[in-house]
């Protein structure tokens, strides 16, 4: 059995088969980046015309055809309203004309099936951190598509967290990564970056006073090269501690004993590297996605399209349903 998997969330228009038999077979991306860069950020409608404009020459990139996929998954939500209706609409769309059914997929669930494309794969129960670009959530994962949400962040994602920072920094659109590479450059210890909510009990997250505190840090004063690649070391730290350490506790709290790590995030490799560390020390079995599948894709929709598929949990009805918002709890 083969499942289509469609990402049209955000800013990278995504499409894959996944083979129940032998795997991923096909996956393909369009990243938007360069329609975004000038503007510093995600311009929604710029989005939704590009993934209008890609959804067909990725499709036949991949060779999807009605005679070789026998369902259609894609992202359901949350993201952009414009930019998901067009993969909702598109999927629908193919689904009535390729007589297929269709399955809409919970974006962060997504990104956690993205851990299970690798032959080796987690085991339920265990213990997630999602980390993206508008997530950031310690989950308990039963079973497939029983998830409770353990902590949340109040405010920023640490993704966008990043983001903010790079762009205060002067660095392109997604900065996430460039922050993270001029951090390798940097002396740790200047900037006395805060690990919030540490002092406090529970597994929620606030990121944005990190980001205020940057900002001060940076507004006014004409960092040199190596300044900024301190700051850039000693926020990325700041981050990272906080999510090892609230990881560290949910897994103490939950008394589970295996962490996966997904979402556009876990391809830090500061976080990365921390987090083994105390795996290994404390014999938890972590997984990460492979790195070309942390940010968003096709491949990790069409997994979870399977997974849903194996359940028989389709689409009702030929309505174009999208969710910007959509708690995972409830998918
Ligand atoms: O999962 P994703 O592709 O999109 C969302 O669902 O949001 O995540 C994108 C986020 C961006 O904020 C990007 O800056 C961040 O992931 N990111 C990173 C790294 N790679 C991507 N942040 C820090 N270090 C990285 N290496
Ligand atoms: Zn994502």
């Amino acid at each position: 059995m083969r499942v289509l998997g469609i990402e049209t969330s955000c800013d990278e228009t995504g499409v894959a088969i996944y083979d129940s038999e032998c795997g991923l077979v096909a996956h393909t991306l369009h990243s938007q980046v360069a329609s975004h860069t000038a503007y510093g950020g995600v311009v929604p409608e710029l989005a939704s015309r590009d993934h209008i404009r890609y959804l067909i020459p990725l499709l036949e990139e991949i060779d999807a055809t009605a005679e070789n996929i026998d369902a259609i998954a894609y992202t359901k939500g949350p993201g952009l309203i414009g930019a998901l209706l067009v993969g909702a609409g598109f999927a629908k769309a193919l689904g009535y004309a390729w007589q297929k059914p269709t399955i809409g997929i919970h974006h962060m669930e997504g990104h956690l099936m993205a851990a299970f494309l690798d032959p080796i794969k987690p085991t339920y129960p265990f213990l997630a951190l999602l980390v993206s670009g508008g997530h950031t959530q310690i989950i308990a994962a039963r079973e497939f598509g029983n998830y409770e949400i353990l902590g949340d962040t109040l405010d920023d994602a640490a993704g966008e967290a990043f983001d903010k920072t790079a762009k205060l920094l002067g660095l392109a659109y997604p900065g996430g990564p460039l922050l993270a590479k001029l951090a390798e450059q940097g002396r740790p210890g200047t900037y006395n970056f805060p690990r919030p909510m540490l002092d406090r009990p529970g597994l929620d997250f606030s990121f944005s006073g990190l980001k205020t505190q940057a900002l001060y840090a940076i507004r006014d004063k004409n960092l040199t090269p190596q300044e900024q690649a301190n700051l850039a070391c000693d926020f990325e730290d700041a981050v990272v501690d906080t999510l090892v350490k609230k990881c560290i506790r949910a897994l103490d709290q939950t008394g589970l004993d295996t962490l996966v790590v997904a979402g556009g995030v876990s391809a830090n490799k500061k976080l990365r590297t921390k987090l083994q560390d105390f795996a290994t020390k404390k014999k938890i079995k972590i997984f990460y996605p492979d790195l070309k599948f942390c940010t968003d894709n096709g491949a990790m929709i069409a997994y979870a399209g399977y997974e849903r598929y194996k359940r028989n949990l389709f689409d009702q009805s030929l309505s174009i349903h999208a969710r910007p918002r959509w708690p995972l709890a409830e998918c």
